[in-house]
């Protein structure tokens, strides 16, 4: 007999209940992406037709809902405290003293576990229902994110044990990976990268879209239970059991250790694989095991006396800070640099480093004259970690952001909710330059021979303006100038002439219209085909394109609306730069490798992100890990794990010569 459709719901929630669980929790899923995929797909469609099954803890409803116009504060039961923090073994070892005195002998336990870099929450289930998520804030009043928490699959919705009331706190993290995907689709889009994981971590969690946090795939391991009605929890350790069988991520990184020197140990191991691990870590946190003894030890106004973090010196070498200077980009944004004495770094000497912005700048507080740690991000930018508080010169300074434009005195603007200070003057030389060299750039219209000193050389005589302005380069008096022999000269020519018929796309991504980037660039130049078509669109009809969203069309509208650019499209027109394509028929026919998942491994004859764009552009998902879903791995030269995945999943390694031609017998072309 079928099952009836209330039973067929229940079944199928506790089924994909527990594949959640072996997939976001132990990492060893049992089934296919595809078959869980199945299994929701059932779901949804079951509690649709039955709107009276529907249930706030239904897996169905972890995808986010409406924006919010702001968060609601909420206070903390129990205050959130801070951790007072030690950086060597003495002063782990004075921690430990400070114990011993207090307690009048040894604690019974100790628990060492790594000490996530990410930021903390604090999770509060009503009857085993997830009732409120809310942010440190200030340790007394947070800001709750409820609606943000409930898309991390790592959270569970409820509880197998109806618990009248229950606080577990822990850390909200975004994996290395995760971050890396996300700050390379920021910069494609124009945004400005995050800093590090713990930044873009606090950014996602308290957004006030939902749904998008949804889509930045954010993890959590649970580290605490402060508070639990009716039930006694005598150890520290019983209630991190309590909280894996319940269903949380606990980072199985913990050790109960009876004497300091495992404590020791511990964090020796932990530091050896520290940079192996697939998220950011700063330390490690040393609680007092025995909750009686918690509460003898008590607390100061700021922190726990019973627990204590060990922080690990900053991955990276240690250079002076000579100056900060102020850099204004394409879109405005003043990024602050700082100029360091050079150094060797992985191999390449490093003589600046970006210190992204403001808020990072004074979350450091770097000074000039600072001894600063740097390190290369994922992205191989360098970057500044740390400051070297030790070496700090007496008579330093803080360091301010300067309040006009450093290029042309325009008073700069902070727009709400955004975290770069910009200039807001379109004129600007800086921007006008920075322009410039985007649109002839290898990512835009990829103009050989126009480099940074020969656009200076350029603007400085007066030869260009913008963009239209290359083709009306007086050609006579650039020859006549230094390094501009015959040869130089004509070779520019032959350039600009045959750039006019660059496809579309790189066009798009050259006019640095914002949050267009190679992706969006791709699928708008197959869907309207030319400028005219494409100005002529109106939001609703772009957002109806497959993968442009409400933020590009906006974005793109905003553009064509704008005088400015509508003259230097009119001007380039003029020019006969103006590329024209043919529309795909259907919107299906741009998306010949939907439905399909690649993976990219090892070195490609292009950056891996570039290739990436093509595929999704022609409706592939490329994703950064192989799984039994991926339909392709894609394998370039020094291949390494990812190879070695596909083999055992049995999925299908290409390598580049046999992408390329995957893709020509699905008609999409490699430029
Ligand atoms: S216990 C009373 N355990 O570190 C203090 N904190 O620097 C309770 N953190 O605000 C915190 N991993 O955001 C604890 N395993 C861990 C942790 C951890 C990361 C964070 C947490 C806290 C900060 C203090």
């Amino acid at each position: 007999m079928k099952e009836k459709p209330a039973a067929r719901v229940a079944r199928l929630r506790e089924e994909i209940r527990r594949h959640e669980h072996l997939y976001y929790v132990l990492a060893s899923p049992e089934i296919s992406d595809l078959a869980f995929d199945q299994l929701m797909a059932e779901l949804r469609a079951l509690e649709e037709a039955h709107p009276e099954l529907a249930a706030e803890d239904s897996p169905t409803r972890r995808v986010g809902g409406e924006p919010v116009s702001e968060l609601p504060q909420a206070r903390h039961v129990i205050p959130m405290l801070s951790l007072d923090n030690s950086y060597n073994e003495g002063e782990l070892e004075e921690w430990h003293a400070r114990v011993v005195r207090a307690l009048g002998r040894a604690p019974a336990g100790l628990v060492a576990e790594a000490k996530i870099d990410g930021v903390s929450l604090s999770l509060t289930y009503r009857d085993g229902r997830l009732a409120s998520a809310v942010t440190r804030g200030n340790g007394e009043v947070g800001d709750e994110v409820t609606a943000n928490a409930r898309t991390i699959r790592a959270v569970p919705l409820r509880l197998p044990d109806a618990v009248p009331e229950v606080t577990v706190r822990g850390e909200v993290y975004m994996p290395r990976a995760v971050f890396e995907e996300l700050n390379r689709a920021r910069r494609d889009e124009g945004e400005e990268p995050f800093a590090n994981p713990r930044n873009s971590t606090a950014g996602t969690i308290r957004l006030l879209d939902s749904r998008e946090c949804a889509r930045r795939r954010l993890h959590f391991f649970a580290y605490q239970v402060p508070r639990i009605e009716g039930r006694e929890l005598a150890r520290h350790s019983d209630a991190l059991d309590l909280l894996a069988a319940w269903g949380f991520a606990v980072n199985p990184r913990w050790r109960r250790c009876t004497e300091l020197a495992e404590v020791h140990e511990f964090i020796a191991e932990l530091g050896a694989g520290r940079a192996g691990l697939p998220f950011e870590i700063d330390g490690v946190v040393v609680k007092v095991d025995d909750v009686a003894e918690q509460g003898m030890l008590g607390a100061t106004s700021k922190f726990p006396r019973w627990a204590v973090a060990y922080k690990y010196p900053p991955e990276g070498v240690q250079t002076r800070v000579c100056g900060i200077s102020v850099q204004v980009g394409r879109t405005g944004a003043l990024t602050p640099v700082a100029d360091l004495e050079p150094i060797l770094l992985a191999g390449s000497t490093i003589s600046r480093a970006t210190l992204h912005n403001a808020d990072e700048v004074a979350r450091l507080d770097v000074r000039v004259g600072d001894t600063v740690w740097i390190a290369k991000g994922g992205d191989v930018i360098p970057k500044v970690i740390a400051v070297d508080g030790s070496k700090r010169p007496g008579d330093s300074e803080p360091f301010a952001m300067p309040l006009a434009c450093p290029e042309c005195g325009t008073a700069v603007v902070r727009e709400e909710g955004e975290v770069a200070v910009r200039c807001p003057n379109r004129a600007c030389p800086a921007v006008l330059r920075q322009r410039l060299l985007h649109f002839v750039a290898r990512v835009g219209m990829n103009i050989e021979g126009l480099g940074e000193r020969s656009v200076d050389q350029l603007l400085r005589e007066g030869l260009i303006g913008d963009a239209a302005s290359l083709w009306q380069l007086d050609f006579d008096r650039l020859a006549a100038l230094p390094r501009w022999g015959g040869l130089s000269t004509a070779n520019l020519r032959s350039q600009l002439d045959a750039a006019r018929s660059r496809p579309l796309w790189r066009l798009l991504v050259a006019l640095g219209i914002r949050h267009v980037g190679e992706r969006a660039a791709r699928v708008l130049a197959a869907r309207f085909g030319s400028l005219d078509a494409l100005s002529a669109a109106t939001e609703e009809q772009l957002c109806e394109v497959e993968g442009i969203g409400p933020t590009i069309a906006a974005s793109v509208v905003a553009f064509f609306a704008d005088p400015a650019s509508r003259s230097l499209v009119d001007r380039l027109r003029a020019a006969g730069v103006d590329p024209h394509e043919e529309v795909a028929a259907r919107a299906e026919a741009a998306l010949p490798l939907k439905g399909l998942t690649f993976v990219l491994t090892g070195t490609l004859s292009e950056p891996r992100e570039a290739v990436a764009a093509r595929l999704e552009a022609a409706g592939a998902k490329v994703a950064g890990s192989v799984s039994k879903k991926t339909s392709y791995v894609v394998c370039g030269e020094e291949a390494g794990s990812k190879l070695a995945k596909a083999t055992e999943f049995g999925v299908k390694v290409l390598d580049e010569g046999e992408l390329r031609s995957l893709l020509a017998d699905r008609g999409v072309t490699w430029d």
